[in-house]
This record gives C-alpha cells, structure tokens and sequence, in this order.
C-alpha cells in the first residue's frame, strides 16, 4: 500500500471538507487506488498547527475544530509551526494549500506554493489567486523540480473542468469556452427572474458560504474573471493576466433588465468567455442575455456550467457545483490521485 502523505496550509471550509471525505471514503480509496492518505501536518493561523510525521485521524482533526478547541490539543510531535516552518520541516508529500484567495498579490499561497515546489513537494490549491497570477512561473517551477501543481478546484470546484479539457479533450481542437464560472451572481440573477431582490439574493448567496469574503469580488466579476484567465493560461496556454479580460459585473442589471429580456424570450446570464481569435486569445466577463434554449440559459441557483466549443466534437457542456465544502474537497482528491497515476506510469517506464 502506497502511503501519500499531506500537510495542509489552512484547515477551513475546504480542508475540513476534504478531511471529512478522507474520513469517510479512506478504506474504499485504499482498496481502489491502493493508496492511504496520511494528513501529517496542519498549519492555520486560528484553529492552530500540529505536526506528526505518523499522521493524525481526520475524525479527530474534525472533532477537534468542531468543539471548538485548538488543533494543538491533540498529540503531536510538534506544536505551533507557521506556514513555512511547516513546509520546510515536515514530512510531507504534498503541501495543500487553502489559504484565502487574493487576486491582487496572489499571496501567502503563492510564497508557500513556491516554497513546497522548491523543496520537491506537489503542490495543490484551490484557491485562485497564485493561479490566475502567476501559472506560468509556477509551472515551469514545478517541472524544474520534479514535481506537480494541482488547480482543479479553482474552477468549478470539483466539476471535473481542467483536466477534462486538458486530458480527454485535449486532441478535440477547444476554440472556444463560455461558461457561468461564479455560483453567487447565477444565484442572484435567477432569484431576480423570480421576482426576488438583488438585495436579498445576495444575502442568501452569503448565507449559503458562495459568495467571498467581500462580495464584490463576485458582483463585479473579478472571481469569474479569474477563473477566465486561469482557462485561458491552462487551456489554451495564452498567458493572458486579469486586466486583459474585458470585465463587467451584474450590479447594474435592474428588475425591469430582466423583465424585458424575458418577454424576448431571454434570461440574463454572466458570461465568462475565451476564445481564439486572429488576434490572439481574447477573455471576457460580461452579463448576457441568452435565449432560452442556449445550454447555459437553463443553468440556475449557484450551479456552474461550461461549454467547450471543440473542432471534432462541437459543443460539450459540463453543468455542476462551482463551490462547496465537500465539493471543493472533492477535488483536492481529484488531484492527489492523478499525481499518483502519473508517478505510477512513470515508474513503470
Ligand atoms: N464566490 C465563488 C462563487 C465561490 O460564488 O462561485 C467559488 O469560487
């Protein structure tokens, strides 16, 4: 039995989450992939930082936080390691980093992302801002090493998006890729062809843990528009940055926006869209009313979809979940286990 061991760089929603699948889907992940995860550190700055190079129960890390009591109250080898510290000194064979996303410096996660790939360790994030901000430079870091970076959970968290595009639709020749990529405003502009407000929808995207920390981040399409540039860099290897994308927000869509879209027959939808162009890749976010009988019109409440317009398949849309708890965690898991199916098969050579 191969054992793969973790260290994680913040244990909220998402790690927990991922936590909890370990939890429950461990025995049946050791018989079918042959593989025991082992979450041997934890550093986060509220909930503490442990480290025991053994491992520790995911149901006691779970039962830990849920109290609420420190991490640090559990037997560990070593108590009270900051981000780094715990990068350069545990046992690890993956560093998960679940830190807060910031779009503008890409930061901590992307010191800590460095960090673990120059020490030789995969590196996986769901989080958006060392992606969007700066694929390039730590993918080729990854290579330099040895070692993978995993991103499925920044877009469309565990929707199989990335590698689906990237392994199996590959050699289908993907010109274009439209896609509701950002849960919140899909939930406030279906509540508002309800007859909901803005207001109150916002409130309850806020209410169900969709929306960021700072709501405008959704709003004004700056997550949606982060999501594009990383589709856009992995997908069409276009190292486009955030500014290129041409980027409009739904605070401006009214009641009466969407009333007179209906009566023709249309619902408004924010569109994030990259496409080849003569003149290179060209992104956009940007709210559109779409015809009802558009794949993604019929998209409601906080799902995601995509469509990928291919040469030799045409259309193919993905519709699920773009954000969650077990969902997000959902494709750390994704990632793990295709770091291991790639180590396997190169071993096998
Ligand atoms: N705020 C994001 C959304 C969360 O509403 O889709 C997932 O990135």
């Amino acid at each position: 039995m191969r054992v793969f061991r973790l260290a994680l760089i913040g244990f909220g929603n998402v790690g927990q989450g991922f936590a909890q699948i370990l939890h429950e889907q461990g025995p049946e992940l050791a018989r079918q992939f042959g593989v025991e995860f082992k979450i041997v550190a934890i550093s986060d700055n509220i909930k503490g930082s442990i480290y025991n190079p053994d491992g520790f129960a995911p149901a006691d890390l779970l039962e830990t936080v849920k109290a609420p009591r420190s991490l640090e109250t559990l037997p560990a080898m070593n108590c009270g390691w900051d981000a780094e510290q715990t990068i350069l000194n545990c046992n690890a064979d993956a560093m998960i980093q679940l830190t807060y996303t910031d779009l503008k410096t890409g930061e901590p996660a992307v010191s800590h992302i460095r960090l673990a790939l120059q020490r030789g360790m995969h590196a996986i994030t769901t989080n958006k801002g060392p992606i969007a901000l700066y694929y390039a430079d730590l993918s080729e870091l990854a290579k330099q090493n040895g070692v993978q970076i995993g991103m499925e959970g920044t877009v469309m968290s565990g929707t199989p998006t990335l590698r689906l595009a990237t392994e199996l639709l590959g050699a289908a020749g993907i010109s274009k890729v439209q896609g509701i990529l950002n849960g919140t405003t899909n939930l406030i502009l279906s509540r508002m062809s309800s007859g909901i407000s803005y207001d109150d929808a916002l409130a309850e995207a806020k209410k169900e843990g969709f929306a960021e920390a700072d709501p405008s981040g959704d709003v004004d399409g700056h997550d949606a528009a982060g999501k594009t540039v990383i589709l856009a860099n992995v997908l069409m290897n276009s190292p486009i940055r955030m500014d290129d994308v041409d980027r409009q927000g739904i605070r401006h869509i009214t009641m009466e926006d969407i009333d007179n879209a209906r009566t023709q027959g249309k619902r408004w939808k924010l569109i994030a869209t990259v496409e080849k162009t003569d003149n290179g890749v060209k992104a956009s976010v940007r709210p559109t009313p779409l015809s009802v009988d558009h794949p993604l019109a019929s998209v409601n409440g906080a799902t995601n979809a995509i469509t990928f317009s291919t040469k030799l398949l045409g259309e193919v849309t993905m519709i699920g979940p773009g954000a969650g708890k077990m969902q997000t965690g959902y494709a750390i898991l994704g990632d793990l286990l295709a770091i291991i199916r790639d180590e396997c098969n190169e071993n096998s050579f």
